[in-house]
């Protein structure tokens, strides 16, 4: 006779480690690096305005969705969406592909902090910290197609990979929860640390003047409104399919909205308190050079790698300020990368039926390889900028915006997952959450996307070669979008657990859901039956 094999689902211990995880996976190189520069650039102190009403109408409401629909349908996103309905499983899978191309450039920042954490010791930049970084470091050459590896970024990098895979191999629980345990504490702690010992260097509030002096005009800029909502989906991890796979190892009672909230508004309260620490750090390098502030900050790679060094270099004792800063990017990094493994992983597991680890290691591997094989190369770093825009300015929101429309408009599911969202809540979500969803957010993503696409096929980006954006730009969405159809006509390999679904719209679901799970441990596999408690629970 032979059993269908159910692919067990693990789940956190509790509901604070889930929170911790999920804090982990939003706090990151975005918050560290990416959002000063975007706030200051976009209206100083200003920016604070769109940058809320983002995280309100659309970050928080598409946070929701991501619970619900991991939570209702217990699965990594093509099994969440095929669930919710069946032709809707292609959104799942861009969603996983985009998670890949992340990671392969993702692990490679972190594998440069890795590196200047060590370099800081010596300030090994010396004199001219962006000469080293782009020439010394990277050895950056013409902006080809393909360049010849670093060895030097390659082999912290192929560590960066073997702890990622370890770790989401390890397993929800052991793994990816016990990281967050210990490394987000020690994140917060360091990097409050810094942030205060940046307070009190000279210059300081010149920096925080720059940061904070809103330029109102800037509120009247479309573009400043898409940089908020950009900053808002990517620093928190939404319709990327990590929190909908954080929310499918939930426990079935769990109170899902408030856990939201406390994401959300932790994630925001570091990015503005990473502000505020970069920012009094660059008004200290003002004040050293002599020039103003906003000649000091440049965006992206630069402002970590460039002139973090440069202040590192001319402040007391700034071998260890250096050095902890560039821990801290690495521990943020690591606990969103872990995130960004997890969905693929979940998706290969489910859909042909193998273990968790053989999953993880299969498709780790695969995309440690594509990683290591383009971005530590003497061209990586455009690369790495052009496919890091292309995912986020183009493929992420206009998958989103298809995925709210579907959902709120076609398959009509939005009254059914915010019953599910309802079921255990401190409060109770429904017409400003369906308004979002629905009307606002599709309204700006459209706007967003039209204006990205437009502007790149006129524009092209930052005079790189057309043959490199073809390839690595529009080739990579458009390679995506074709394997995501793909990948929904491959049959499921467990035709029959899929078919069982989980209901718990259905009284008597919610009830066997509430006898047999407890208060305390989710003990039913995935099929909607009682689970025996096996070997493999206790892993
Ligand atoms: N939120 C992370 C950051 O701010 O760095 C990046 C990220 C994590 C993006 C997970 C997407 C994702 F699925």
């Amino acid at each position: 006779m032979t059993v269908a094999r159910t692919v067990h689902r693990e789940a956190f211990s509790s509901r604070t480690v889930f929170i911790l995880a999920a804090i982990g996976s939003a706090v990151g190189l975005g918050n560290i690096w990416r959002y000063p520069y975007v706030a200051y650039s976009s209206g100083g102190g200003a920016f604070l305005i769109p940058y809320l009403v983002a995280l309100l109408t659309a970050g928080i409401p598409l946070l929701f969705l991501d619970y619900a629909l991991g939570h209702k349908f217990r699965g990594s996103p093509p099994l969440a969406f095929r669930r919710l309905s069946r032709w809707t499983e292609p959104f799942g899978w861009v969603q996983v592909l985009m998670c890949l191309a992340i990671a392969t450039f993702y692990a490679c920042v972190i594998a440069w902090a890795a590196s200047y954490a060590w370099f800081s010791l010596t300030l090994a930049w010396g004199d001219d910290a962006e000469a080293f970084f782009a020439g010394t470091f990277l050895q950056q050459g013409e902006a080809t197609m393909f360049g010849g590896l670093v060895p030097t970024v390659a082999i912290p990098l192929v560590l960066v990979w073997v702890v990622n895979i370890a770790i989401v191999a390890i397993g929800v629980e052991r793994g990816i929860g016990r990281l967050n345990r210990f490394l987000l504490p020690l994140l917060i702690a360091l990097f409050i640390g810094l942030v205060i010992r940046s307070l009190f260097l000279p210059g300081a509030m010149a920096g925080l003047d720059a940061f904070f002096t809103p330029n109102w005009a800037a509120l009247g800029d479309p573009q400043v409104w898409i940089a908020a909502y950009g900053q808002i989906f990517f620093s928190l991890s939404v319709a990327f399919g990590a929190m909908l796979t954080y929310a499918s190892h939930l426990k079935r009672r769990t109170n899902l909205t408030a856990s939201g909230l406390v994401v959300g508004f932790s994630n925001s309260a570091f990015e503005v308190l990473a502000g505020i620490g970069v920012f009094a750090a660059l008004g200290f390098l003002a004040a050293q050079s002599g020039v103003p502030v906003s000649e000091a900050a440049a965006g992206g790679p630069g402002l970590a790698f460039v002139a973090f060094p440069t202040l590192i270099s001319q402040m007391p004792f700034g071998q260890i300020f250096g050095s902890l800063f560039f821990l801290t990017l690495v521990f943020a990094g690591i606990t969103s990368l872990v995130s960004i493994l997890q969905p693929p992983a979940m998706a290969i597991s489910e859909k042909f039926g193998i273990s968790h680890r053989a999953a993880t290691l299969s498709v780790g591997t695969v995309a440690a390889i594509v990683s290591i094989s383009i971005f530590p190369t003497t061209t990586g770093l455009n690369t790495l900028d052009v496919v890091d825009n292309w995912i986020n300015n183009v493929l992420l929101v206009s998958n989103t915006l298809v995925m709210v429309v579907v959902v709120v408009w076609v398959v009509r599911k939005t009254p059914m997952l915010a019953r599910h969202l309802n079921g255990v809540g401190s409060f109770k979500i429904g017409g400003w959450w369906t308004v979002c969803l629905g009307i606002v957010t599709p309204l700006i993503l459209g706007w967003t996307a039209t204006q990205s696409v437009i502007t790149l096929l006129r524009d092209g980006y930052e005079d790189l070669p057309g043959a490199l954006l073809a390839t690595f730009g529009w080739g990579v969405v458009g390679g995506i979008v074709v394997l995501a159809v793909l990948m929904t006509f491959v049959p499921w390999r467990n035709e029959d657990h899929l078919a069982a679904g989980v209901d718990l719209d259905d009284p008597r679901e919610e009830a066997e859901a509430a006898r047999v799970d407890g208060p305390r441990r989710d003990s039913r596999s995935d099929d909607g039956r009682p689970h025996t408690p096996s070997k493999e629970d206790s892993e």
